[in-house]
């Protein structure tokens, strides 16, 4: 049969890396196809490619059965092909409405941006989003710009939309949602590439599946045909372990005591309210929760990043409340920040500099004021090796590695310290299942060297797994905390939406 699109032998090559190697990729019209692989397996370059914005070393492009050449996005466009991308394109200071027309060829005045602004607004409803096209776009949720930018790729004309790892921001709530209007996409016969490195959601939605392992083609097969287990097989090249075996933790002293804390947030709205917690050496607390719900502050107010506004932390006993995050750093406290983009990483800095981000200032990376290049050289070849971060080298800039080499940077940084309390918030937020059971290990064992972690994850497959007890937080109160062989799914679930724990624990 015909296929919309067919990439044949692509290859990719970025200096002396081949991000794509030979990939074949055949995709039916109406299809939701998956694109899997390993972080840095060459799934966004593949897309990147698609959509215009890298060149193929060589390979052809086929669309409906006809050779193309895809200079620019416009040229994706002006085929059907729209992309949403992992890492947001919109610009924060403009509306819904500019953001969308933003490019396009048409030139637009002012009674226009009406038009187009009713124009979205219909495009929106007749997929049940119900989408402001005035407001700007930094007032606007994730999953909300997430909508924009579908909306953006389908007002544009897109007939083929690549979605790279749409979920791995969203709430529960708004996977189902998303899953919604796919479904009613393919049911019109839009097609779908879909990115992602959860394998439920793979079997649950897409029809075919393509895996990608070190920039190689491994195959195509039908979700029907599959397993779960059989496509981390391919993906990884091993077998993968979903459940880990865990020891019973033996527990040590308080490492972290809160205490009715409170804090604000960038609103000025209180967004902790009189949280005490406890988490002892040797054991992980889990915390719970729609994301939005305090998680951020919370980890904020313990790494000395925000301050409290009411309350007491004390870290091994020691009063920390109202010192700076040098100071409780110094306490042998880690953190794996929620955004390693962001707050983990200094994107234009070369891994190795990354790697002693927290300690540049002391030996052995620093005598008086000068660095010690050959002890920081040193310290990462170590690191890289012991954490499995691949890439050329310890000169290799962190912007240009996979997601999942980007967080095993940060837990090496963080971890190989080895720090009494560890703060980790969704450290597998994105990585793929390998990358994912890696970072799990490292916590457990972690843990059972005699660390305290605290876990805080919107995952509750992660929060399960991992935790030894779980608190549920739910607008910035926990709800309660369960040992983890009492907690139940359902109860979790009524406590992320808000119900009090009854039963004493
Ligand atoms: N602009 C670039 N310059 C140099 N190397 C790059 C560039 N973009 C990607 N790479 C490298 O190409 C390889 C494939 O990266 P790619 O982003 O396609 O992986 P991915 O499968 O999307 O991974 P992830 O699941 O982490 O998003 C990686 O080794 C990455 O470091
Ligand atoms: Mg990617």
């Amino acid at each position: 049969m015909a296929y919309l699109l067919e990439m044949q032998d692509i290859v990719k090559d970025f200096g002396t890396l081949r991000a794509n190697d030979h990939i074949n990729l055949k995709v039916e019209e109406g299809e939701i196809h998956a694109l899997l692989g390993e972080n840095g397996a060459g799934k966004s370059t593949l897309m990147n490619i698609l959509y215009g914005l890298y060149h193929p070393t060589s390979g052809t492009i086929l669309f409906r059965g006809k050779p193309v050449r895809l200079n620019s996005p416009h040229d994706a466009i002006n085929l059907g092909i729209g992309m949403v991308h992992q890492h947001f394109m919109l610009v924060p200071a403009l509306t819904v409405v500019e953001n969308i027309i933003l490019g396009m060829p048409r030139r637009w005045g002012l009674v226009d941006l009406k038009t187009a602004a009713q124009e979205i607004r219909e495009v929106a409803r007749s997929y049940g989003y119900d989408i402001d096209p005035f407001a700007k776009v930094w007032q606007l949720s994730v999953g909300e710009q997430q909508r924009v930018e579908i909306i953006k790729a389908l007002y544009r004309g897109a007939r083929l939309l690549i979605l790279d790892e749409p979920t791995a921001v969203l709430t529960p709530q708004e996977v189902r949602e998303l899953f919604r209007v796919i479904r009613r996409l393919a049911e019109e016969k839009y097609t779908v590439i879909f990115i992602s490195h959860k394998l439920n959601e793979v079997m649950e939605l897409c029809t075919r599946v393509t895996v990608l392992r070190g920039g190689k083609l491994v195959g195509t097969v039908n979700t029907c045909d599959t397993t779960k287990e059989e496509l981390a097989r391919m993906m990884v090249g091993r077998e993968v372990f979903f459940q880990l075996d865990k020891e019973p933790p033996s527990l040590g002293d308080v490492v972290l005591e809160m205490d009715k804390v409170e804090a604000l947030n960038e609103k000025g709205l209180k967004a902790l309210k009189g949280v005490s917690l406890e988490v002892r050496a040797g054991e992980i607390l889990g915390i719970a929760g729609v994301d939005g719900n305090g998680q951020s502050e919370l980890a904020q107010v313990i790494t000395g990043m925000r301050k409290l506004s009411a309350g007491r932390i004390r870290i091994k006993g020691r009063d920390v409340t109202g010192t700076g995050a040098r100071y409780i750093y110094e306490q042998r406290v880690a953190h794996i920040p929620e955004d390693r983009q962001a707050e983990g990483l200094v994107m234009d800095m070369s891994i190795k500099e990354n790697l002693i981000l927290r300690q540049y200032y002391r030996p052995p990376f620093a005598k008086g004021l000068f660095l010690k290049w050959p002890a920081i050289k040193e310290n990462a070849v170590q690191l890289m090796k012991e954490y499995d971060i691949r890439a050329p080298h310890e000169e290799f800039l962190a912007k240009t590695l996979s997601g999942g080499n980007q967080q095993k940077v940060v837990l090496a940084r963080e971890v190989s310290t080895q720090p009494d309390l560890i703060v980790a918030m969704h450290p597998t937020r994105g990585l793929d299942v390998g990358a994912t059971e890696y970072v799990h290990r490292r916590l457990l064992a972690e843990r059972d060297r005699g660390a305290a972690v605290l876990l805080i994850s919107t995952e509750l497959d992660e929060i399960l797994n991992l935790s030894d007890r779980i608190a549920v937080i739910y607008e910035g109160e926990i709800m309660g905390v369960v040992p983890r062989d009492r907690a139940d799914r359902e109860e979790l679930g009524l406590m992320m939406a808000g119900s009090k724990r009854l039963k004493a624990s």
